[in-house]
């Protein structure tokens, strides 16, 4: 399976978003990943709707939102029609998971769960037959520039063997932490869409810090 290479612009200058956007796709961004946090379930505020809708006008690829939010069920609409093509919702705040993976399919978007660090992987063993991708966050959600949770290798591990057993070829996505350092560790774990804020936007040229996580990620050694 392609890897995709998703810069997060959690990372970026907010003050100039379309051209973080446009660096990225310069880079060869396959996503651009959109963190949603309502300064509930995560500590920190940061973007709604109206900016997505910004978003979608300048950008090729297609829009990845990951919402850390408390009530993922009563925004997601406004998040589709804003023109996310994925959008990840927490199991943790989700008493009624299948539920509302059907009614983000329903809404015409790729429907995925996303798991914290200390959330065990069973936790999606009922629903692992319907998700169209699983987010495994490899640092607590909140915050770019965190320290990857080692542990996250091998739970990637354990979320595509689970998938692998429901018959289900979706891809794995981790976020936090991921650069050129670890990129090919967790390909070879089993992720195939890697999520990067400050790998990419950290740097000086977010362009072609893309095509080093790309090619950090295919075992190439990144200049
Ligand atoms: C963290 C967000 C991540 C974040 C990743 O809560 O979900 O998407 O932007 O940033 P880095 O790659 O810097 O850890
Ligand atoms: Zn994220």
């Amino acid at each position: 399976m392609k890897v995709l290479i998703a810069p997060s612009i959690l990372s970026a200058d907010f003050a100039a978003l379309g051209k973080a956007v446009a660096d990225a796709e310069a880079g060869g961004a396959d996503l651009i990943h959109v963190d949603v946090m309502d300064g509930h379930f995560v500590p920190n505020l940061t973007m709604g709707p109206p900016v997505v809708r910004a978003l979608k006008k300048v950008a090729t690829v297609p829009l990845d939102v990951h919402l850390m939010i408390e009530a993922p069920d009563r925004y997601a609409e406004a998040f589709v029609s804003a023109g996310a093509a994925m959008l990840s919702v927490h199991v943790e705040v989700l008493p009624h998971l299948h539920r509302s993976i059907q009614y983000i399919k329903s809404l015409g978007a790729r429907a995925g769960v996303a798991i914290n660090p200390s959330t065990p992987v069973s936790s999606l063993e009922e629903i692992a037959g319907d998700l169209d991708h699983v987010l495994v966050m490899s640092v607590n959600p909140g915050f770019s520039g965190q320290t990857f949770i080692p542990r996250s290798e091998s739970k990637i591990q354990a979320v595509r063997a689970l998938l692998d057993a429901a018959g289900n070829p979706a891809p794995i996505e981790v976020d936090g932490g991921v650069d050129a350092s670890n990129a090919a560790r967790l390909v070879a774990a089993g992720a195939t869409i890697l999520v990067a804020g400050n790998a990419i936007f950290g740097s000086a040229d977010p362009a072609a810090a893309t095509r080093a996580l790309r090619a950090a990620a295919s075992g190439i050694l990144a200049r």
